[in-house]
């Protein structure tokens, strides 16, 4: 169903790309390259926007994950988290963890319509804008 293809080196400049597009301290290629060196690593893309995740055992964690602002609020964003989801579950990973800013109401409002729940809280852990910010810690059981 999804038009998405798993992550490899050869995408690279593309998910620096369109990480660029979306952060304000945006990702080199090198490490871009070295997370997907690593067998821990996967994620999904597509034109307009990826996932990268690690997952160790039992557990999985949302690197960076962005979709091209002319293409938001179409529904790529859901669609590369459920197509995750569903290879996490494959891998017969049962918890899934993510940080996300206290600012970011576009992502976390996805996240909690997609059934992760917060679990913790990292004071001034971001710069945003120049101002500390909180991290939302949040995470769901597959
Ligand atoms: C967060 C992000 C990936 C969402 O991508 P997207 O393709 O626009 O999201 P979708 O269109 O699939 O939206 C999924 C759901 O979240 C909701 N949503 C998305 N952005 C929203 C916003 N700004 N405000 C309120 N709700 C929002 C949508 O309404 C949708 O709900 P629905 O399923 O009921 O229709 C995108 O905004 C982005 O790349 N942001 C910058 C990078 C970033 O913050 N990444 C996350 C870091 S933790």
């Amino acid at each position: 169903m999804s038009h998405f293809e798993a992550l490899t080196p050869a995408h690279v400049p593309v998910m620096t790309a369109l990480h660029a597009l979306s952060f304000e301290r945006p990702w080199s290629e090198v490490v871009f390259f070295d997370l997907l060196k690593l067998p821990t690593h996967m994620g999904f893309i597509g034109k307009d926007g990826f996932i990268l995740c690690s997952v160790v055992m039992d557990e999985a964690e949302i690197l960076t994950f962005c979709v091209a602002p002319k293409a938001r609020h179409r529904g790529v964003g859901k669609a590369l988290l459920a197509a995750v989801e569903e290879a996490l579950k494959e891998k017969k990973v049962h918890s899934f963890y993510l940080e996300v800013g206290d600012w970011n109401v576009g992502a976390l409002a996805l996240y909690r319509k997609a059934g992760f729940v917060e679990t913790g809280r990292r004071k001034g852990y971001y710069l945003h804008e120049g101002a500390r910010h909180d991290a939302i810690l949040m995470k769901k059981e597959l």
